[in-house]
Parts: structure tokens; sequence; C-alpha cells
């Protein structure tokens, strides 16, 4: 039983395949943590909970001082009962106070693992798959319940949590903050992983030991945002990427959002996430329930690469949905940098036929192809087509695209409005805005107000009527601006901070709707490029355009941060043109073709412009991730050498059977005379040989992860190499 509840000694043991989470219920009724690491047999984890008197550390039992919140391993801390670290939980009830208790009041253990209401989460499609276990506390004086859910899938080591507040007594309650998860760790002993940013340069790794007080990452933007990823990752010292302990924290949530350690002053640290407390609060009617998003948990004794695995297959598997989620995903070219808003019906349809050509499968058509939009500063809120530039309108573009032999994409941005626009002259009160104060823009748009039911239908409809109108295959959802002024026409003055919240859940419901509605087209979802890269945004969309920095060396970073949480298929890489766009650097086509091969292939420049060599050079790359797109799509994903540690990036893909494996090695500045370089290789079969494909030379497993396959010596800046490993027998 992967959920077991010992009477004894009042224990709950999560176990899931190699790892065990243990809780109990404590003294006063506590709900305590007691354990979360490699799997254990079961055993009396009780003692290891502190007991003794500490100064400063009130005690709730006057003659037992042996007892105090304040050292206590809460599961679900709370705010003002003696507890000085940081809450999980901060009410503040009709008649002021603000100190409930938590006191256990029961369990249920069940197959399988209930829905969220209203936000994304994982899911399984047999309730044999996990285990539930949920548990009621419940504050004696206001009825105030917080029940703490907690699921373990069968055959992965995850553990997810989530929890919903529901108010149970007879006035509304004001909820300040309700994080998913608080961990009490009983030491200090690690680094802090966290993966942070900017536009152009999102998901760098940043790592530094844990130190006393409160380390933390968070977005106050809106959106999970370029800047900070909802994740982060406790890991022992010394911990790499093949060897050590990991603790990994993944929120399943796409707006704003806190995740943080604090040690304390006997050095365990409490680790939290959730959403961002700042700027919200939620009034709790009475018999209202309020459900916290989902976390997902991964402890990895095996490195990095251990925990990313984990959340790959689980992110993959179980947490994006629809008919694209087990498919190969299209290779595309997008009209974005070939030609910015200078297109038209013909320039498109010369993009299709040189695309084909190379054989790639889908065009995208990307901003610009609606209302009077020439550039970035009018028209979001008209989707209605630009006849001046495509004459005969979407159906018949989309037509003839399918018949040159290409799939066929569109662009929106459907969550903004343009100021100038027929949509904001028509309703200006749509948009989030703060009475009596100007609108702040933000590449000249407003965000529209979400959080209102119309605002809501009124995307749907409108998304979904250009949808239906036209044979439309992939959609990619951009979102280019942060929120501010984050108020909201609709809802009372005491319940403006309700508006961020608001905002996703009305969100999550548009996308559920349209991709209900339209189950085959393909969502690829996009921030300013990866802006909203999150488990939320995944639910929907199975892939996220992870960059708007299309240059194969800062892509290194850029993928191989991504790939911390992300797995290969949810992230899409273009080859772009010299100089590049963004960063002005010349790379070798060969270079841009293979960092881009790592993820799913596309294209993002003028076919037409490229040499006669360029082109065939394009075709081999289409050729050869033809080849191996299953492989490199949903196989499994190997980080070998860091591009934030040293002047290299190496990453590997093999198969399920390890039969088949691609390594990329790519060197970016190329030393003179520099010492030979063996690339230590990881999850192959030692028993087994492999051809290096395109040469003789075989060599056992064994030995490709002892000594390393001889990488070659580089003639010039930005090379690449790929590798194909066939197994010899
Ligand atoms: C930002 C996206 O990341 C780009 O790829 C492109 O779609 C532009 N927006 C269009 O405005």
């Amino acid at each position: 039983m992967p959920i077991i509840y010992d009477r004894k000694t009042r224990t709950f043991f999560l176990h899931s395949p190699r790892t065990t989470y243990a809780l109990e219920v404590g003294p006063l009724e506590s709900l305590l943590h007691l354990y979360w690491g490699p799997r254990l047999r079961g055993g009396d984890l009780r003692s290891f909970v502190y007991r003794g008197d500490r100064a400063f550390s009130p005690s709730p039992l006057p003659k037992d001082r042996s007892l105090s919140y304040d050292t206590l391993p809460w599961e679900y801390p709370v705010y003002g009962r003696s507890d000085f670290r940081p809450p999980a939980l901060q009410v503040v009830f009709a008649d002021g106070d603000r100190t409930p208790d938590l006191i256990y009041k029961g369990h249920r253990i069940t197959a399988g693992k209930p829905k969220l209401k209203g936000l994304p989460a994982t899911y399984v499609e047999r309730p044999t798959e996990a285990t539930t276990l949920e548990i009621d506390l419940v504050d004696p004086k206001s009825e105030l319940k917080a029940t703490l859910s907690f699921s373990v899938y069968t055959d992965r080591d995850v553990i997810t949590r989530s929890v919903t507040i529901h108010n149970g007594g007879k006035s509304a309650v004001t909820l300040n903050r309700v994080l998913s998860a608080s961990i009490d760790l009983p030491d200090a002993d690690f680094d802090f992983l966290q993966l942070s940013g900017a536009w152009a340069r999102e998901r760098g790794i940043v790592r530094q030991p844990l130190r006393e007080g409160t380390q933390s990452v968070e977005s106050r933007r809106g959106s999970s945002s370029h800047q900070q990823n909802p994740f982060i990752a406790l890991l022992r010292p010394g911990t790499d990427e093949a060897h050590g302990e990991v603790y990994g924290f993944s929120l399943v949530y796409s707006g704003n959002f806190l995740a943080q350690a604090e040690v304390d002053q006997f050095q365990t640290t409490r680790v939290q996430i959730g959403i961002n407390p700042f700027d919200f609060s939620w009034r709790l009617e009475p018999g209202d329930t309020f459900q916290a998003p989902e976390t997902v948990l991964v402890f990895s004794a095996d490195g990095l690469n251990g925990m990313s695995q984990v959340y790959h297959e689980l992110y993959r598997e179980r947490l994006a949905r629809g008919g694209w989620r087990d498919r190969e995903r299209p290779i595309l070219i997008n009209n974005w940098e070939a030609t910015y808003f200078n297109f038209n019906a013909a320039k498109l349809e010369t993009l299709a036929r040189q695309a084909k050509k190379a054989g790639i499968e889908l065009l995208v058509l990307d901003d610009g192809w609606f209302g009077r939009r020439d550039d970035d500063t009018t028209s979001l809120g008209d989707w209605t087509v630009d006849l001046k530039k495509l004459p005969r309108g979407l159906d018949d573009l989309a037509r003839r695209i399918h018949k040159i032999g290409l799939k066929f994409g569109l662009w929106f941005e459907p969550e903004m409005v343009s100021p100038d626009s027929d949509l904001y002259r028509a309703h200006p009160d749509w948009c989030l805005h703060a009475p009596g104060r100007s609108r702040t823009t933000s590449r000249s748009q407003l965000v529209l107000d979400l959080s209102r039911p119309e605002v809501c239908d009124w995307v749907v409809k409108t998304v979904g009527g250009v949808l239906a109108s036209a044979p439309i295959d992939y959609v990619k959802w951009d979102m280019n601006r942060h929120l501010t002024e984050i108020g909201s026409a609709a809802l009372p003055p005491d319940r403006q901070t309700e508006t961020a919240h608001r905002y996703m859940l009305g969100l999550y419901d548009v996308l559920e709707r349209l991709t209900k509605r339209f189950p085959r087209v393909l969502f690829e979802s996009c921030s300013g490029g990866g802006g909203r890269f999150d488990p939320g945004m995944l639910h929907y969309m199975p892939q996220n355009w992870a960059s708007d920095n299309s240059d194969a060396i800062s892509r290194l970073q850029i993928q191989y941060g991504t790939s911390l949480v992300y797995p290969v298929s949810a992230i899409t890489a273009h080859v772009s043109a010299v100089p590049n766009h963004q960063v002005g650097r010349l790379t070798p086509l060969k270079t841009r073709g293979d960092v881009a091969t790592a993820g799913n292939l596309g294209y993002e420049l003028d076919l037409g412009s490229l040499s006669a060599s360029e082109q065939k050079e394009v075709r081999n790359q289409v050729a050869f991730y033809l080849h191996h797109r299953k492989l490199i799509q949903f196989g499994r994903f190997y980080r070998l050498l860091s591009p934030f540690e040293g002047n290299r990036a190496a990453w590997m893909i093999v198969s399920r059977d390890q039969k088949q494996a691609l390594v990329w090695n790519i060197d970016v500045l190329n030393p003179a005379n520099p010492p030979r370089h063996f690339l230590r290789l990881q999850g192959l079969d030692p028993r087994r040989d492999y051809q290096i494909v395109g040469t003789p030379n075989i060599f056992g497993g064994d030995l490709l992860h002892g000594a390393g396959l001889p990488v070659p010596q580089q003639t010039q800046d930005f090379q690449s190499t790929v590798w194909e490993l066939k197994a010899a027998r």
C-alpha cells in the first residue's frame, strides 16, 4: 500500500517506489512532519521530534515547558499561536482574531487522485495510479477547516500536495495567506537552487548555500514570469547531476507565487511554496471553500538528473493533456523573425512552399494578421482578419497552406487589449485598472480583466469564432506584458486583492473551455518567449516557446535551465537567422540546428534568403530530426555539462530500452591548443556495446560512462557535435 496509517504511533507513511514521506498526529492533536527522503520500511519516528524547554519559545501547556509550537515540525503552520517561523495560513476572523488552531479531526485514504476545482493539476487515468490521503484540520473556535491532500503515485517518485480551506463558521473569514505546502526539514545542510532570469534570459540556474534567515523567490507580476520560475530545489552540498540528494518543489500555478526556505535559530529548515501572499487576500463566506494550487514534490537520491527525469515524465504524461500529449510534435516555420509585421498572403505562401521543400510540416502565422496591426501599438482585441494583408481571409489562406502540404497555425494574444482598438473603445472598463488612476501601458497594451466572467466568455467566443472559421491546426497563445493596477471594476473595494488570483482562475477557465472545444488543435503557450513557462500552462498547452532569444549560444543556458523541471517535448526551439536578431551573434547553421534539435524543432527565418548549401543543410537537419523525433521528444534526458559552469554544454537523450541515444556537445569559445576532452555519458546500459553511428567505433556502455566519449577539437567558436549511439548487440 502506498499510504499506510499506523494506528499505534499515529503515523502516516506515504511510500513511493523509492521515497517515503511521513506525518504524525502529535501532541495536542497537531499534525507534524516526521520524514521525507529515501524509502523506509516503517518504524517509530516520533522521538525524532524535538521536545525540550527552549528560552523564548512559549508553551501552550503551562505545566509542560518541553512542548512549544515554536519547535514542532508543523505540516501546515498557522500564524499567531506562538510558532514564530513563517506560517502557511494567515487569516482574520470577523471578531479581529487572527490566531486559529488547526487540530487533527480525521482522515481518509482513497484510491486515485481527485481533481482540483478550477485549477490545473497532475492527474491519473486509472485509480490504481495513485493513492490519496486527505487530512482534516479544524479550528474548534471558528470551524475553519483546512483539508490537506497528499497523493502518492504508485510508479513514480512523486508526492503532490494541495490544500482547501473551508469556512464552516457563521461569519466571513479573510484569508491573507494560503500556501500550498510547508515542510519542516530537520537540518539546514543544503544549497538553495532557483531558476531566475529576465526576458530573453529565462531560467538561469542559480545555486547558493542556504543560510540563516529566509531565501526566497517570488513573482509579483501577475504571471509566473521570466524573472523567476515557480520552482526551487534544496540540494545536499556536493550534489551534482548524477549523485546526491535533492528535494524539488514545483508549483502548478501561473500567477504570483512565493517559494522560500527559512533556516531558523535551531538550524531547521522550513520550505514553503504557494500563491504569493503579497497583495493577496480572499474573503471566504460561510459555507465557501478556497482551493490552493497543487505543488509537486520530488525527492531524488540520484542527483539533479534523477529529479528532472521524474518531473519530465510526470509533466509529459500526467500534467499535459489532450490529443497532442503523446503525439510527435510537428516541425514548424514561424514567420515572425522572417517578416515581423510586414507580410501578405503571397509572402506566406512562398515561405510555406520553401518550408515544404525542406520537409517542414506546419506554418505559423504570427502577430499582425488582424485589425490594423502593422506594428505593436494597436488592435489587440480586434480579432478580425486584416483584409489588406490577407484579402481572401484566413480560411482561404489556411486552405492554401494545407494544399501546399503544411498544417496551418495562428498567433493570438487573447488576454490583452490595445487602447487603440474597437474593443477598448466599446468596453473601457474591461481592462485591469484602479479607479481614478491612469492605466499603465506596456508594449502599448493593457490587460483584459479575466477576473470577470463576461470578459472570459467574450474571449472564448471570439477566439473560438476564429478557430471555427478556418482549418487552424495550431495556436500560439502569447502574453506580452505583466499586470499593473491589478484591480477590477466588477469587485467591491474590500475584494480588490482577490483580482490577481481571480484573473488566473478566469484564464484557466478560458483555456479549459477552448482546449476542450478544439481538441485537435495543438496549443503552444508563449509569453514574450518563456515568461509563463510553468506547470499551470502546461496542463492546457503541451509545449511552450522557451524564449524570444533564438541565439544558439544563449539558448544553451535557457534550454539547460528549463530542463531542470520541464521535458524536451515542452520546450520549443527555433533555428533563426544570423546575425541573430537578439544578440547579433554569428553562429554556424549547424550549431543553430543542433541546439534547436534538442527541443521541439522549428525555423524562424526567411528560408528564401539561404544559399543552396544552407538550404541543403536545413533539409538535412529536418531529416535528422524526423528520424530521431520520437527519441528526442519522449526519451530520457540527461544533463552532462553545464553551460553555467564552463565553456561547453553537453546533454544526451536515451531511449527507454537503452538501445539508442543521442549526445550533444557544444563548445562556446575555441581555446588554442586545448587539453583533450572526454565526455562521460550517463543512462546507457553498461553491459551493452554501442556503435557510434557513422564511425567504426564501438564502445561499451561501461566505458562510455567511465572513460567517456572523445570530443573532437573544434576549429572555430560556437561549434557543436551530435553523436548517434546504437546498441551493437
Ligand atoms: C512575443 C513572442 O515571444 C514572439 O515569438 C512573437 O510572437 C511576438 N510576441 C509577436 O508580437
